[in-house]
């Protein structure tokens, strides 16, 4: 699906993910640079923090727990809308979906 990432900066990233990647995964291995992913995505870390649009949230699966729990821990902001990128896996239901990323992550 193609996600479009965009930086605390105004840049904005448009990347095509394979099923079953994280958006983390993708940013960086993209060189999205405003998502860390220290723990490699184990829902460990919160450096992967971001933000959904609509269109992501309508079609997400709730965080679980361990991801509520981690997003106690992000550096930036929390909002209504903040979600862990590894914990989101692209599928073909992503396509069009818009993530911005905070200022900070660590
Ligand atoms: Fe560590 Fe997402 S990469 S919590």
């Amino acid at each position: 699906a193609n996600i479009t990432f965009i930086e605390a900066n105004g840049q904005s990233t448009t990347l095509n993910l394979a099923d079953g990647w994280s958006l983390m995964q993708g940013a960086t291995a993209n060189g999205v640079d405003g998502i860390v992913g220290e723990c490699g995505g184990s829902c460990a870390c919160a450096t992967c923090h971001c933000y959904v649009d609509e269109l992501l949230a309508g079609v997400l699966p709730a965080p679980s727990q361990g991801e509520l729990d981690m997003l106690e821990n992000v550096v930036a902001e929390r909002r209504p809308n903040s979600r862990l990128a590894c914990q989101i896996k692209a599928s073909p239901a992503l396509e069009g979906g818009v993530v911005h990323l905070p200022e900070c992550q660590e």
